[in-house]
């Protein structure tokens, strides 16, 4: 499959003295979902918002389809750490701040805010606020607003981190799904492993800072994915206790 994303050699230090990552090289193919794990404070966050072009480089440099990364981008969405609502915009006005944003017209607006409602299951909810919604509910919100620019890169950080299991797993079901009908190429960051097989084509496993890509995981588990089908597969406990004893022995050193 072709590269979308490419990180080569990226370094950052934040002006407080701490370097974040040193060298850090990954490469993300096209349609793929790459999910990210790795120890807290490691440089997770910091790397998708360099990939997001929210922050800049020391060295190194990040493209997306050949074109070094300079600043946001129309073609790359973020579902942040958090929900990153707005909490005085409705459910719809918070799914089409992105295409306000980018000067969207009025017709093409609605047709995608109604389509993303229906999508990620929040009809009857388009005037709410979000402090009237669920964890979950709030979640299905910035993923909806993510989706309705149609982004070429989805980059996801720690989406469903503060959700309680049940609606982690039926909104990793949802994003399976979603996936299916339109596949766009993902950076998933995660503290869960079971959860990044489950997305994931492939995991990166991140050593602590500054950051270099330990190990990378091929998931050898075909789909369409549900998260029930991949806890089932006979690959899944391999992988599973392959991406533990990295994180292990990184703790350990
Ligand atoms: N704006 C900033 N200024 C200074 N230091 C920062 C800044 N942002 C992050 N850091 C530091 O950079 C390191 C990496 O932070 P980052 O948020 O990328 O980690 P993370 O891997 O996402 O962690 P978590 O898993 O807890 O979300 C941390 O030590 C953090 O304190
Ligand atoms: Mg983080």
């Amino acid at each position: 499959m072709a590269e979308l994303i490419r990180v080569e050699g990226a370094c950052k230090r934040f002006p407080n003295g701490v370097e974040v990552f040193a060298g850090l090289d990954l490469v993300v193919a096209e349609g793929e979902c790459l999910c990210i794990v790795g120890p807290s404070g490691c440089g997770k966050t910091t790397l998708l918002r360099a990939i997001d072009g929210l922050i800049a480089l020391d060295a190194g440099r990040i493209t997306i389809a050949g074109g070094e990364v300079r600043g946001p981008r129309r073609d790359v969405a973020m579902v942040f750490q958090g929900f990153g609502l707005f909490p005085w915009k409705t459910v719809e006005q918070n799914i089409a701040y992105g295409l306000e944003m980018a000067g969207a017209p009025r017709p093409l607006i609605r047709e995608r805010v109604a389509r993303q409602v229906e999508l990620v299951g929040l009809r009857g909810f388009e005037r709410a606020l979000p402090h009237q919604l669920s964890g979950g509910m709030r979640q299905r919100v910035g993923l909806a607003r993510a989706l309705a620019v149609e982004p070429d890169v989805l980059l996801m950080d720690e989406p469903f981190g503060s959700l309680d299991a049940l609606t982690r797993e039926v909104l990793q079901d949802e994003l399976l799904r979603i996936w299916q009908a339109r596949p766009v190429t993902t950076v998933f960051i995660t503290h869960s492993i079971e959860e990044a097989i489950a997305l994931g084509d492939r995991v990166v496993v991140l050593g602590p800072r500054p950051a270099r890509v330990r190990t990378v995981l091929e998931v050898d588990i075909p789909r369409p994915r549900s998260v029930a089908s991949v806890v089932a597969h006979p690959s899944f406990v391999r992988l599973r206790d392959r991406c533990w004893s990295v994180l292990r022995d990184l703790e350990a050193a």
